[in-house]
């Protein structure tokens, strides 16, 4: 069983409204004309698409951050590369980052939702939930709200812990990852706490009893691995379009263990 893991595309542009001037979008649209514009290359997630087309995984998983700042004409960029996922049919997990849920205005709010719609075959609003592909159950969870000025934090809210560690509490019939767009594991809580998740405590603690046997996310635009020999731990593919990277996660059912290549496409 195959998965192809890929993030942080961060599609970007100028600000959308006069609105923008008024709400966090100023920082995201300044910090895109300034920085994040010179360190993404949005032609290497449409290489991620083809190279997904063309090796056709079991199932694509997306951990976040289609956008800089959360406004539709982002989105629209993402979805237009993206789309031809959608029809091909390899089904396709994506969450929403911090960025996809940067700001309260409703039509960002809309933009984002629609994009899981028309990526995903559920909803925003279903998650959490748990979809069995092929001999895994993935676990999807959000973890990303509108914060203020400075914060890029995430939360678990309880709700969300609590759906988890019920559904971890009945019989394990397949192997377990979790998707999400927060790394769960915090070597560093307070050097990183701006962009930190919170509210992962029992989660956690689930991995490292490997009753989940593997977390997928993105956020750290670096690709890691914290993973033991079986291919158990966490796993995140860094940005797409800042380093080309992606990654092929297989399950070897015959031995029980996962391996994980970091593929790149520059
Ligand atoms: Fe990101
Ligand atoms: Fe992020």
């Amino acid at each position: 069983m195959k998965i192809i893991h890929f993030s942080d595309p961060h599609a970007g542009g100028g600000a959308e409204d006069l609105l923008a001037y008024f709400d966090k979008r100023w920082v995201g649209v300044f910090n895109y004309r300034f920085r994040r514009r010179f360190q993404h290359d949005l032609s290497l997630l449409r290489k991620a698409v083809d190279y997904i087309l063309k090796t056709r995984p079991d199932v694509a998983v997306c951990t976040g951050d289609l956008t800089s700042t959360g406004q539709p004409g982002e989105f629209e960029q993402s979805l237009e590369i993206m789309k031809p996922l959608r029809g091909s049919g390899i089904p396709l997990l994506y969450v929403p980052g911090n960025h996809d849920c940067y700001v309260r205005l409703r039509k960002c709010r809309e933009a984002m939702e629609n994009s899981v719609r028309v990526l995903c075959d559920y909803e925003f609003n279903d998650l959490p939930l748990v979809k069995t592909i092929g001999e895994i159950d993935f676990i999807i969870v959000n973890e990303s709200r509108p914060t203020n000025l400075l914060s890029s934090r995430g939360l678990m809210t309880k709700s969300t812990s609590d759906f988890v560690v019920n559904y971890c509490a009945s019989p394990k019939e397949r192997p377990r990852i979790i998707i999400g767009h927060y790394p769960l594991i915090e070597e560093h809580p307070l050097l990183r706490y701006r962009h930190s998740l919170g509210g992962q405590r029992k989660v956690v603690a689930l991995l490292h009893e490997q009753q989940i046997d593997v977390s997928l996310c993105g956020h750290i635009h670096q690709p890691f691995a914290k993973i033991d020999a079986s291919g158990r731990g966490e796993y995140s593919s860094g940005s797409v379009t800042r380093n080309g990277t992606i990654a092929e996660i297989e399950f070897i059912k015959e031995k029980n263990i996962f391996k994980h290549h970091q593929i790149s496409l520059v």
